[in-house]
């Protein structure tokens, strides 16, 4: 719904990953004060690659976590660079930079500090500051003129400094806290056992043998790069259905390995899966994901996160009962990433100015419920609350604000890029060839709206 009533905020936008910058741009544009706190000395979030893991647990218990980004070396984009960009900012392919069509993380740390620069973003933010708490300034002011307390601290500093805001924007991210899996036996196992949180290069598993626990993109990208170290690579999954790129690869390199799950680890280093086999390891990494944690919000028991089901959640960003003035940005999973983002600061922005307006409280509770139920009946686990999946509701989503609908190249090249990297898990990168879907891109608003100079 669109009003005139349009007024200004003081927001907090906790985090500068991508979904924090451009939540801060959609939020000054539509003429709010923002301010945004983050705990790093730079603008990226995920994308800026940090290589000191020697202070952070290797199980990543410890919280909060002393590193944030998971990404670790050689990783590259699963993606084509072309999906990637905000809507008005296409990552473009730079002389002397990383020109591939799925470039390295590095790349995409360099996209988003150009989009800061370009829109003179960094001056917003407030570098190595740790939000360390967020509540309600009066509990009993729900609803549209509620205030929210800040505390954070600079980095070094004792001091804590307490700040009130009509609004807090969380973008905190979720591919930072490791979600463990519980085996018998993984307490006693002297040797080394690690979460990919904190793997970076395949070096220290030189000539080892390395079990790689949970077979989705961490798994299958490590077990790859670690074929060439290791002297034995055991891959350990959860469903035997391999897709064929991971098969192909299996039967290509004789010390690469399939296994059901492990059924338990054993002192003597001896890992046992449920198939009754077993092997000897030096080295465990849980490729086993990662899981939402906001340990500086307290919102009375009204936002949980349950088996990361992170609710109650409107559309995965406004909790009914404190919106508009707390929201979440990046909570959703399986989506093209930064469009979508960048559609959820749009709506909050204009939620927060007046000029859109949500549903009654029990309208979104309902739609909640709904939703929940819908998963449920889907046999979708509760862990996979927030995996999307559909083009189809990003598209509806952005109806919420008049966010225009992903372009069809973009939701072709996104698919084209699934069933390439299905086929040919090793290679895809490096040979997808789409060339007249990604002309069609290219000859788009998207691309050229820069100017020629910018192409
Ligand atoms: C290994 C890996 C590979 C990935 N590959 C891809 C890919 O190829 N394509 C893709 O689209 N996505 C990929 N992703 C997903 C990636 O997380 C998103 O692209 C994107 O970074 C999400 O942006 P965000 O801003 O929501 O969160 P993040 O990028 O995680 O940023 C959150 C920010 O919040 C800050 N922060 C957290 N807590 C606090 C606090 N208490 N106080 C202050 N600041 C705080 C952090 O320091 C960080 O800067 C990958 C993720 C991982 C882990
Ligand atoms: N750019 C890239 O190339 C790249 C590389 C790596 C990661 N990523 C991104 O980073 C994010 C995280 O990816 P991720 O692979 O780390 O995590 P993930 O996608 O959550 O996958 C974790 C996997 O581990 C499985 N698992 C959990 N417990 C297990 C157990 N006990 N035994 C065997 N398997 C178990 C899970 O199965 P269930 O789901 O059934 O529990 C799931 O398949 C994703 O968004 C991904 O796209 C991108």
């Amino acid at each position: 719904m669109v009003s005139e009533n349009a007024c200004s905020k003081h927001v907090c936008v906790i985090g500068a990953g991508p979904s924090g910058i451009v939540a801060a741009r959609e939020l000054r544009k539509e003429g709010h004060t923002v301010v945004v706190l983050e705990q790093s000395h730079d603008i990226g979030g995920q994308w800026l690659y940090d290589s000191r893991i020697e202070t952070e647990d290797a199980l990543g218990k410890a919280n909060p976590l002393k590193v944030h980004s998971s990404v670790y070396a050689s990783l590259r984009l699963v993606s084509p660079r072309e999906i990637m960009g905000f809507t008005d900012f296409p990552f473009l392919v730079k002389k002397g930079r990383d020109v591939r069509s799925f470039p390295g993380h590095k790349e995409l740390y360099l996209y988003l500090r150009d989009f800061c620069d370009w829109f003179g973003l960094r001056e917003l933010v407030r570098f190595n500051t740790r939000v360390e708490y967020v509540g309600m300034v009066d509990v009993s002011e729900f609803g549209k003129n509620m205030k929210w307390v800040v505390k954070s601290s600079e980095r070094g500093e004792k001091v804590v400094v307490e700040e009130i805001y009509d609004a807090v924007v969380v973008a905190t991210g979720h591919y930072s806290q490791p979600r463990l899996p519980t085996i018998k036996g993984m307490d006693e196992w002297r040797r080394r056992q690690i979460h990919s949180h904190v793997y970076r290069v395949p070096e220290p598993f030189a000539n080892e043998v390395v079990i790689i626990v949970g077979s989705s993109l961490s798994g299958q990208d490590i077990s790859l790069e670690l074929v060439g170290v290791s002297k034995e690579v055991h891959l350990s999954a959860k469903s035997l259905e391999v897709p064929e790129g991971l098969s192909k690869v299996i039967s290509k390199y004789d010390n690469l390995n399939f296994h059901p799950q492990i059924q338990s680890l054993n002192e003597d280093g001896c890992v046992t899966f449920v198939d009754g086999t077993s092997v000897v390891a030096d080295s465990i990494i849980y490729c086993t994901g990662y899981s939402y944690s906001f340990p500086f919000l307290d919102t009375k028991g009204i936002v949980m996160v349950d088996d990361d089901r992170v609710g109650p959640l409107y559309e995965h960003t406004f909790p009914p009962s404190l919106a508009p003035s707390l929201s979440f940005i990046g909570i959703p999973r399986k989506i093209i990433g930064f469009p979508f983002f960048e559609s959820q600061a749009k709506w909050i922005a204009q939620v927060l100015s007046g000029k859109r307006t949500l549903p009654p409280w029990d309208e979104m509770m309902k739609a909640i419920k709904e939703f929940y139920q819908s998963r449920d009946a889907a046999g979708i686990p509760k862990h996979n609350t927030h995996d999307i999946c559909d083009f189809e509701y990003c598209d509806k989503y952005g109806e919420n604000c008049g966010f225009p609908h992903l372009e069809d190249w973009r939701k072709e090249l996104c698919l084209s890029a699934l069933r390439s990297a299905l086929i040919n898990l090793e290679t895809y990168r490096d040979t997808w060839d789409e060339q007249e879907l990604l002309q069609m891109a290219h000859q788009s608003n998207h691309f050229t709206q820069l100017g020629p100079e910018n192409v």
